[in-house]
């Protein structure tokens, strides 16, 4: 049996149409954040351990990065995470269920610099649908990106839909939390957060 088998904190959609079955994947009953877009997973592994009282779901379209994340995950003993190899909108959309989620970080998405890449880009007015249907009211979106025009977009997009989401102070990590790509940028750039929480109706 190949060795990733064996250990893991990976899961799967069955049939990649049917809702996953999400507070059954984790060991004990908690709060969920999602990691979307998750990366080599150096916030995920870092908030993990510090919140062991939350599971967390790492997303990411990559199946080499989620194989590797999966190989720390499992090597520091960490329980509460399990990780989700699928494109990002389309597990928000249709494989989450709703009403089930706690917080999303959103932490450094690909930008799609270019004008004619940028439908490309994940923030849009039905992808905060789709965050909307799956986050439980007073639940946490948390943006951070060092693009600052897509940041400018995100915020705007954001700010229109305040009569769904009210805007928080901006979520800053602690310095053991930073994202591998935000220590790309730390102290070299400036970076755009923003945090937003789900009005209750
Ligand atoms: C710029 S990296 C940032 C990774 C991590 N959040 C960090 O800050 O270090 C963007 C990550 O999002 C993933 N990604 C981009 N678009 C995605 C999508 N539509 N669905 C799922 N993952 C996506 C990429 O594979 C990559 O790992």
């Amino acid at each position: 049996m190949d060795a990733e088998t064996t250990t893991t904190c990976r899961i799967y959609s069955e049939d990649g149409l049917s809702p996953l079955p999400l507070a059954d994947l984790f060991d004990k009953a908690a709060p969920i954040e999602v990691d979307l877009g998750c990366g080599k997973g150096r916030f995920l592994l870092a908030r993990a351990g510090n919140h062991p009282e939350t599971n967390f779901l790492g997303i990411d379209r990559m199946l080499r990065r989620i194989r590797k994340v999966d190989r720390k995950v499992v090597g520091a003993g960490l329980t509460n995470v399990r990780l989700f190899r699928m494109e990002a909108y389309y597990a928000v959309s249709y494989l989450l269920p709703p009403d089930s989620i706690a917080a999303y970080y959103i932490l450094f998405p690909d930008p799609w610099p270019k004008a004619k890449h940028h439908a490309h880009r994940l923030f849009n007015r039905r992808f905060i649908d789709a965050l909307d249907r799956t986050l439980k009211p007073g639940a946490a979106i948390h943006v951070a990106t060092d693009h600052l025009p897509y940041f400018e977009e995100i915020y705007e997009v954001m700010r229109a839909e305040h009569r769904r989401f009210e805007e928080i102070p901006a979520w800053e990590p602690i310095d053991e939390e930073r994202t591998d790509f935000e220590l790309l940028f730390l102290g070299r750039k400036e970076i755009g957060r923003a945090s937003f929480i789900k009005r209750a109706n």
